[in-house]
């Protein structure tokens, strides 16, 4: 029976250098939990923003907390209650408990099994792993939220980043054009991804450059950076145009009359992972990796996230 994990933890709020690597209790498998032996797990940003301590009101801490939502892995053992998943069955999915405690960058986790879902087939363990958070942040804004349409134009901003590569993919596939902004060192990137047209946020202001691409205006605003960025596309809507922000609670925007405007907050829903699994082995998203790193390399690992530069996602193989 296996009682001990090698994890990534702290033990206090802070910067990366409270993390540490070594052993830490598992909790007993529940009635219905399955034991996990982890083969890959995604980083987000909400993993160091966690880990700093801004995000306590929304999600309550207990030391020592394994920071960690995405993972792929096997499942060793079934509580008695475990009703889907077998021992042998390779899973992946969105571990967002409502405390963060036992998260996912360990060799093994305990988890109940309502988190998870068979993993897609055609993906790598480790682009399994980054595909949970960001993938479904992306589904759930774009098509959930947004309804884009076929024939619509959408603008992405950050689609260089983990929401934006899959948020590319999954405007294209719905049939709009699709605008990416990043910088321009990431134009190729996002349009291999399917991107019709690049901007340059650095190159001047954004809306005028889509007003080039677009003259009509654009259907639909995805915003996944915020700040200075966000204000200089807001011209670029339509009147009628629908805007949707992860960081952005509308408050302090003065947005243009008749806009629509939604803050979406991602929340794990099974059947939008299971939805973005077929995508994914029927070959309409791949998931890009940024690097992949053992537990050891884990301060390595967030020193890329937290440098907001990364392209695609970063993985952690325990
Ligand atoms: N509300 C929610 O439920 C929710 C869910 C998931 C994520 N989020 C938040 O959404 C944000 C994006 O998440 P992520 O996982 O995609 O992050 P990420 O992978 O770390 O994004 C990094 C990317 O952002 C790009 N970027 C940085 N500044 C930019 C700017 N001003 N304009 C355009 N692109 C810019 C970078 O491109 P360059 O190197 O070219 O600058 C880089 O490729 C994070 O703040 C995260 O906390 C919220």
């Amino acid at each position: 029976m296996t009682t001990q994990t090698t994890a990534a933890f702290y033990t206090e709020f802070g910067s990366l250098d409270k993390i540490q690597v070594g052993p830490l209790d598992l909790p007993a498998v529940g009635e219905c939990d399955v034991l996990l032996r982890v083969k890959a797990a995604g980083l987000n940003p909400i993993d160091y923003i966690v880990r700093e301590g801004y995000y306590q009101q929304a999600l309550p801490s207990v030391f020592p907390t394994v920071p960690g939502f995405d993972v792929a892995g096997i499942v060793e053992q079934v509580g008695p209650g475990v009703s889907r998943l077998r021992v042998g069955d390779e899973v992946f999915g969105m571990v967002y408990r409502p405390v963060a405690q036992h998260g996912t960058l360990a060799e093994r986790i305990v988890v109940p099994e309502s988190y998870l879902t068979l993993r897609p087939h055609t993906l790598s363990w480790e682009a399994a792993a980054g595909l949970p958070l960001a993938s479904i942040t992306a589904y759930q804004a774009v098509i959930t939220a947004g309804q884009l349409q076929a024939g619509e134009t959408v603008l992405i901003l950050g689609g260089s980043g983990g929401v934006g590569s899959t948020a590319i993919q999954l405007a294209k596939h719905a049939g709009a054009t699709v605008i990416a902004v990043a910088s321009a060192k990431n134009a190729a990137y996002m349009q291999s991804l399917g991107a019709d047209f690049t901007v340059d946020y650095a190159a001047g202001p954004i809306a005028e450059a889509v007003q080039q691409v677009a003259p009509g205006g654009i259907d639909l605003l995805f915003d996944t950076v915020s700040g200075d960025t966000l204000l200089q596309s807001l011209a670029a809507l339509k009147p009628a145009g629908r805007l949707l922000s992860l960081l952005n609670d509308g408050t302090a925007l003065e947005l243009p009359a008749g806009v629509q405007f939604k803050h979406v907050i991602a929340h794990l829903s099974l059947p939008d992972l299971e939805h973005l699994r077929e995508l994914a082995d029927a070959g309409h998203l791949q998931i890009p990796l940024a690097g992949t790193f053992p537990l050891t390399g884990i301060m390595q690992a967030f020193r890329q996230l937290e440098s907001q530069r990364t392209v695609g996602k970063l993985v952690i193989v325990p």
